[in-house]
């Protein structure tokens, strides 16, 4: 298939670029380079340097290349962010994603893979998570995600864009040639590894009075190649859908440390700090829905399977991609 990879120069966006390439797809990535990289932007990609903003120029972008699909990775995903700048997330994660929506219809592309998140979900009263869960999100950035899912259904319904939103968990690791670097990093994984690194004195914990067995929040790492498989197997299917992806197992920011630990052979001294504000102390998945209607396998479960692989790409690019 001839697809269009929106985003594809950041963290997520490059690996599932990545496996499209090595499954002989035919790619063009489209990113801004704002939170993306261009050493991220696989080479045997097209690579066009735009903006979701730029409403004219999206549309002529996708009218040219008249992909078969679409992938959006592009959009801000900073929950702190949001709540000091809503606006920033309103702009690019709903209206930008409306332009290329609309360049979509008019160039009469019909098929969508969203980036969406567990953060529509809120405060969920239980775990795991599926996908009858009330999405109530409480940050501003959950919020721009669930709008987007909302409109997509509503493009489903009206110009017959068949639509595959997927709510990703807590995404880690890395393939061979691409990693998380973030130029702002408030991620677990990356902080700690950056401590074994030598490049941080101490990982900070935030929060440890929190009614978790040690404490500290939990969270669903999903390997980043079992993310982007499942992109591939949205790609396949003839039906709209909304899945939730996770492994649905949890660990605790202690466990974390301690996995980093035994993978690096570091030490990494931390610091207990207080809760940082937003946190929701339980986030856990189940991914039965995608396993059951895709066949989803996710092979990279084990917690320190992926902080293996974060490892790997962190000492191979000990300064991320230098930008
Ligand atoms: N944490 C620390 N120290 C750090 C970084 C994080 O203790 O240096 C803690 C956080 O407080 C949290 C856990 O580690 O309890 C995980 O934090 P991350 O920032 O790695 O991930 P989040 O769960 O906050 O964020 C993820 C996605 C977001 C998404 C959010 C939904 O990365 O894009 O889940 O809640 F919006």
């Amino acid at each position: 298939m001839n697809i269009l990879v929106v985003g594809g120069a950041g963290y997520i966006g490059s690996v599932c670029a990545e496996l499209l390439l090595n499954e002989g797809h035919q790619i063009a990535i489209l990113d801004n380079l704002s939170e993306g990289h261009r050493a991220a932007v696989d080479q045997r990609a097209r690579f066009v340097e735009g903006d979701l903003a730029d409403r004219d120029g999206i549309a002529q972008t996708v009218a040219r290349l008249r992909p078969d699909a679409v992938m959006h990775f592009a959009g801000s995903a900073l929950v702190a962010e949001s709540m000091r700048d809503p606006s920033k997330y309103f702009r690019n994660n709903i209206a930008n994603g409306l332009n290329l929506l609309d360049a979509m219809v008019a160039a009469d592309v019909r098929q969508i893979v969203f980036s969406s998140s567990c953060a529509t979900f809120g405060l969920p009263e239980r775990t795991p998570i599926d996908e009858t869960f009330p999405q109530l999100p409480i940050n501003p950035y959950g919020e721009s995600k669930l709008a987007f899912e909302k409109i997509l259904r509503w493009y489903d319904r009206i110009h017959g864009v068949r639509f595959i939103s997927l709510r990703y968990f807590n995404a880690a690791g890395a393939s061979e040639k691409f990693g998380e670097d973030h130029r702002c990093e408030t991620h677990l994984i990356p902080n700690v590894l950056k401590v074994a690194l030598g490049r941080q004195p101490h990982v900070e914990i935030f929060g440890t009075d929190y009614d978790t067995p040690d404490g500290t929040c939990i969270r669903d790492y999903i390997h980043i190649l079992d993310l982007a498989c499942a992109h591939i197997l949205g790609l396949g299917t003839s039906a709209s859908a909304s899945y939730n992806l996770g492994t649905g197992g949890g660990s605790s920011v202690r466990q974390v440390i301690d996995s980093c630990r035994k993978v690096t052979g570091k030490k990494i001294p931390v610091i207990e700090r207080s809760r940082r504000s937003g946190d929701p102390p339980r986030l856990v998945a189940t991914s039965e829905k995608i396993k059951r209607e895709l066949g989803w396998r996710p092979q990279f479960q084990a917690l320190d399977t992926i902080v293996s692989s974060a490892w790997k790409w962190h000492q191979r690019f000990p300064n991320g991609y230098g930008d």
